[in-house]
């Protein structure tokens, strides 16, 4: 079994410079893609303005640059790759908003004590790369104050066939990673555990997208 260390460790390698440079590429092209289109729809209403988004797992910002350019105060992205991370950081850079852009590299489960909390938080198709969904929902939860936006794939056989292509597929790289399919309704049990709100759901095949309000 792959340990939680190993398994960010084969995140880093999986989402690898190569991949962050062919899909900053497509955002550049076509802009953010269907599922995160979603997610700043489920945001959109909400006044952006001295608010800090939390994106965990970022990718290549593509959030965090909606979030920016709609006048939101700062973003921290925490990624398991360092090489979307350097991606993010070289477009920051670009757009003159490396005072507002932080960028931490690590598991966040891990180092999410380490963190500021902040406004709103976001784990774009994230919870699927995690095997331990409640462990980074909890750290979610503890680190946003108002809102928390995800989108993560449906359960089901379906869902379970395409996880096992991505697991074939890492193992013939070599690489300890593999993507995860958790049940939907332990998802959705933790948030209202610990005293969230859904405000809004949408659906975006094969993934759920969800956003929360802190009661
Ligand atoms: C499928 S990609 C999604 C990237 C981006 N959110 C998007 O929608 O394009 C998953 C991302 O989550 C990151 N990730 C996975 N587990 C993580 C963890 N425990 N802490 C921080 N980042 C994590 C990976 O490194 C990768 O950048």
């Amino acid at each position: 079994m792959t340990t939680i260390k190993e398994h960010c460790c084969g995140a880093d390698l999986f989402f690898d410079e190569k991949t962050a440079r062919k899909q900053y590429r497509q955002y550049l092209k076509k802009g953010p893609g269907k599922v995160t289109t979603r997610m700043i729809r489920h945001l959109g209403p909400i006044s952006l303005s001295e608010k800090s988004l939390l994106d965990i797992g970022g990718g290549i910002g593509a959030l965090q640059w909606w979030f920016l350019e709609k006048g939101g105060k700062e973003t921290t992205a925490v990624d398991a790759s360092s090489g979307y991370l350097t991606q993010a950081e070289t477009h920051a850079g670009q757009h003159g908003w490396g005072e507002r852009a932080r960028f931490v590299f690590g598991d966040f489960a891990e180092i999410h004590m380490q963190l500021e909390p902040a406004d709103i938080l976001t784990l774009d198709k994230v919870v699927c790369c995690y095997p331990d969904y409640q462990m980074i929902l909890e750290s979610a939860c503890q680190k946003s104050t108002q809102y928390i936006s995800l989108s993560y794939p449906m359960d089901g056989i379906l869902s379970k066939i395409v996880a096992l292509v991505g697991l074939i597929s890492a193992r013939w790289k070599g690489i300890s990673f593999r993507p995860y399919i958790h049940p939907v309704s332990k998802i959705r049990q933790v948030f209202e555990q610990h005293g969230w709100n859904r405000i809004n759901h949408s659906f975006a095949f094969p993934w759920h997208v969800e956003t929360y309000q802190k009661k």
